[in-house]
């Protein structure tokens, strides 16, 4: 049999029933079934999640749940959790669910117990924050480390920076931390501007440790330092990596007791809950990053134990199937009402669009039968509703919307708050009610369709357990969704020419271009 799931009766089966949806309306659907809020909702430690204002009933779900099944997700989901090399193309298990694992059970590679590591790494961790923070650990002059600049992009950011942005409220006091990712130097030149050099901690950042922009953000750094604190400084006191490469972080001058490990079997942008969190635990402290870790570890406990049809992860996942692949709905909005997880959007984009942005099946077939990973884009509530909101409510395409709310407010100002609340809640109304009572004819402009799809899903607060879960259910279901498209989830040899032709032209190697690459090149730099 094919594991080509448009060739599956699951899916044919799927698509008629399609057809047949297309003539229902998602808010008739709450008219004739009192109960379908409670039916289409579920909650897991302090994680709430409303699916009802979807256009599907029982029927589409039980089909979703047997093209799942058909497509062998448990069993895939267990052997990625024991380490089987799930990630084919590069032969390589894929454990990130390992690093907020408890120590006990032995998850094996080859003849390690990784699980020794982990733990291992997690106490170097704690113990390097526990110098920073009792100033055990100062920069050259004695001073103590007050600013903590990451270095590092993709992976070795994006997660770090929403957790840091996300938890800012149990920051630990003194410290200030900054990210810098983008080569180009504005970036860098924000954070050196105003980082006192004396009392500067740079965290290189990168899992290869070869990734060009973090290399000349770290040597522009090294080189400041140098500068500002004179050729006797010890800059390795100013300095520490995360990093799977040993021997290039060496080589860049990090002591070797400063260099915190982690392995290949960790996939970038599933790597925060790695040594690349440093900068979290840096941030709010090693016992609230613990905390942030075993958020995570219960969504995997859920992930791996509910059954199918109550397993948020896999219900997110077989909707967001159903809109893409059945009712062609080519986007996906993810909408954070509340400020502080303003990154989550971008974290997501990585997170998504790297993992599931793939045309190229298992078997090394093209996919042309059907379509894989949704375009992810996002801002945070209020403010998305006064620029793009025009466009999910009446444009020509449908945007499926993951509205993600926090029940308790973590300031003083409630009365915000509720407002915040309420918008949310009424922004879901409005897609999926719409104001079809004013007909087209009489009043276009004012017409609202309805029938836009939407989730919602609640933290009961913004602490870092509740983070946990909120990034490890996102990362479970892209992680079933590339199993359904029969995709590796954890290559991403999309980033690669882009990168090689750049190094081509620093080398001067585009003499032979097309016209527009040498003439862009010819206008920029003459
Ligand atoms: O270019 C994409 C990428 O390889 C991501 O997958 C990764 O998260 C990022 O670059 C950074 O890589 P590194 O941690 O090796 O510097």
């Amino acid at each position: 049999m094919s594991n080509n799931p448009a060739l599956l009766p699951e899916w044919s089966t799927l698509a008629t029933h399609a057809q047949k949806m297309s003539n229902f309306l998602i808010r008739d659907m709450f008219r004739t079934n009192p109960n379908r809020f409670d039916e289409y909702s579920l909650s897991f430690n302090g994680l709430f999640l409303d699916y009802s204002k979807n256009n599907l009933n029982a029927e589409t779900l039980k089909l979703l749940m047997a093209l799942a099944r058909q497509q062998n997700i448990e069993s895939a989901r267990d052997r990625m959790f024991s380490g089987d090399p799930m990630n084919t193309t590069e032969s390589r298990p894929v454990l990130h669910t390992a690093l907020r694992a408890p120590v006990n059970p032995p998850v094996m590679v080859g003849s390690e117990n990784i699980m020794l590591f982990v733990h291992d790494i997690l106490k170097k961790i704690e113990s390097f924050c526990r110098d920073i923070h009792q100033g055990i650990h100062t920069g050259h002059t004695g001073k103590r480390i007050t600013h903590i600049v990451n270095l590092g992009t993709g992976g070795s950011y994006l997660g770090p920076q929403l957790a840091v942005e996300a938890l800012s409220t149990f920051k630990v006091p003194r410290i200030k931390t900054f990210f810098v990712s983008n080569v180009d130097g504005a970036d860098i030149d924000r954070v050196l501007k105003i980082a006192p050099p004396e009392q500067t901690l740079f965290i290189v950042a990168s899992k290869t440790f070869t990734t060009r922009e973090t290399i000349t953000n770290a040597h522009t750094a090294k080189k400041w330092l140098v500068e500002t604190l004179g050729h006797s400084v010890d800059v390795s006191k100013h300095f520490i990596a995360l990093s799977t490469n040993d021997e290039a972080a060496q080589a860049f001058g990090i002591r070797p007791d400063l260099i915190f490990p982690f392995r290949d079997w960790v996939g970038g942008r599933f790597s925060l809950w790695s040594s690349i969190g440093m900068s979290i635990a840096l941030s709010i402290g090693f016992d609230n990053f613990q905390k942030l870790l075993n958020g995570a570890h219960d969504m995997d406990q859920h992930f791996c134990s509910a059954p199918l049809e109550k397993n948020m992860p896999i219900l997110l996942a077989v909707i967001g199937i159903w809109n893409r692949n059945f009712l062609h709905r080519q986007t996906q909005a993810i909408i954070p009402y509340n400020a502080r997880l303003a990154r989550f959007p971008y974290f997501l984009q990585q997170l998504d669009m790297e993992s599931n942005g793939k045309s190229v099946d298992l078997d090394g077939g093209k996919i042309t039968a059907y379509d894989t990973g949704s375009i992810i884009f996002g801002e945070p509530g209020t403010d998305s509703q006064h620029s793009f909101f025009q466009k999910i409510h009446q444009g020509t395409d449908i945007i499926p919307v993951d509205f993600i709310g926090v029940k308790k407010p973590d300031h003083p100002y409630t009365d915000h708050h509720t407002i915040l609340m309420h918008n949310m809640v009424a922004q879901s109304q409005a897609l999926m009610e719409g104001r079809p009572d004013i007909s087209e004819g009489q009043n276009p402009h004012r017409y609202f369709s309805g029938n836009r799809p939407s989730n919602t899903l609640i933290l009961d607060e913004l602490s870092p357990y509740h983070l946990g879960l909120l990034i490890a259910l996102y990362e479970h279901k892209i992680f079933v969704q590339g199993v359904i498209w029969h995709i590796n989830s954890f290559d991403q040899f999309g980033v690669e020419l882009g990168k090689e032709l750049a190094k081509n032209i620093e080398k001067g190697d585009a003499l032979h271009a097309d016209s527009s690459t040498r003439g862009l090149l010819h206008h920029l730099f003459t």
